[in-house]
């Protein structure tokens, strides 16, 4: 659906997940609206802050929760700022949903493996949801994720939930060492050692910072999945989020449009890309 009407929504929950990220649960105001909002795990919206801005975030929720959204947000700079201050029963617009999503039908039958950098876990969390709520069509679900340092990593209150109840097996790592943390230093790839892959079976799930990309992908090469069997989402500054203010391109692609979610294969010889 793409559209360039904006949801009158309000923000009626914010959680505190670090110092840099809150997670905000938004209701569009209108019943009808919000019963009629549907998207799938990858898509994002565009949130606007009346008189300030609009930026592009991920869908962080079940796609089954009909009564809200949950939005993960960085503070970065002045949107997500002001963002961030404000307080439940604000009041912001929603368009969207936007773009492609990871195609989980395609998946059905195979291994899924999720690999996820800092704030690449947020549009992995829909993804869960969708891969829990149909769990039987699904065989080993596992999630790598990989952080900076402890106190970066997002939803951790919910990995021995996701563990035992969504039947999935989940693998952490920082990359700075720090006092309390009794799990893996060193970087994504080292977890690796820990998962044997059926190259024949299993899709991958990749999303997190341009560097992570480029090791990650490699070594699943390697192992011999398909190109066509890895999934990545990019992110590009955008504007209008539909294809009409060329701020998002790639080459003669759209990542608001053709993206964020791409094949590997689609876009491992675009200039810039990754
Ligand atoms: C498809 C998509 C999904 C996204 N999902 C999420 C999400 O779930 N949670 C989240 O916190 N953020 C997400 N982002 C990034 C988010 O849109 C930006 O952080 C936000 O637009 C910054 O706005 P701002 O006004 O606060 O920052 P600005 O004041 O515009 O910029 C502050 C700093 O951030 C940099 N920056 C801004 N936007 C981006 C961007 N898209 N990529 C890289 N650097 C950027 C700027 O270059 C600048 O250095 C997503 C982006 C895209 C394209
Ligand atoms: S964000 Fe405007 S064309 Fe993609």
């Amino acid at each position: 659906m793409q559209t360039e009407k904006s949801f009158k929504s309000e923000i009626f929950n914010i959680i505190p997940l670090t110092a840099r990220e809150k997670l905000f649960h938004i209701k569009i105001c209108d019943a009808y609206e919000r019963e009629k909002f549907t998207f799938l795990p990858g898509q994002f919206v565009m949130l606007e802050l009346p008189g300030c801005g609009e930026v592009p975030i991920s869908i962080s929720s079940s796609i089954s929760n009909k009564d809200f959204i949950e939005l993960c947000i960085r503070k970065v700079g002045k949107v997500t700022g002001l963002l961030h201050r404000l307080e439940p029963g604000a009041i912001v617009g929603i368009r969207g949903p936007f773009g492609t999503h990871f195609p989980m039908q395609k998946m059905v039958g195979c291994n899924i493996l999720l690999i996820a950098g800092g704030l690449g876990i947020v549009p992995l969390r829909s993804t869960i949801y969708w891969a829990n709520e149909h769990r039987s069509d699904y065989k080993d679900i596992t999630i790598l994720y990989g952080a900076k340092e402890p106190g970066q990593i997002l939803f951790d209150y919910q990995f021995e939930e996701w563990h035992k109840i969504f039947d999935l097996k989940i693998l952490t790592i920082v990359q700075n060492r720090a006092e309390n943390w009794e799990g893996r230093v060193g970087l994504i790839t080292d977890l690796f050692d820990e998962v044997p892959i059926d190259p024949d079976n299993t899709f991958a799930i990749v999303c997190g910072p341009p560097v992570m990309f480029k090791f990650v992908f490699a070594h699943l090469t390697n192992v011999g999945i398909s190109r066509q069997r890895m999934f990545l989402s990019l992110e590009r500054r955008m504007h209008c989020g539909m294809g009409k203010c060329c701020r998002c391109n790639v080459g003669s692609i759209f990542t608001c449009l053709d993206g964020p979610v791409f094949d590997y294969w689609t876009v491992m010889n675009l200039k810039e890309a990754i």
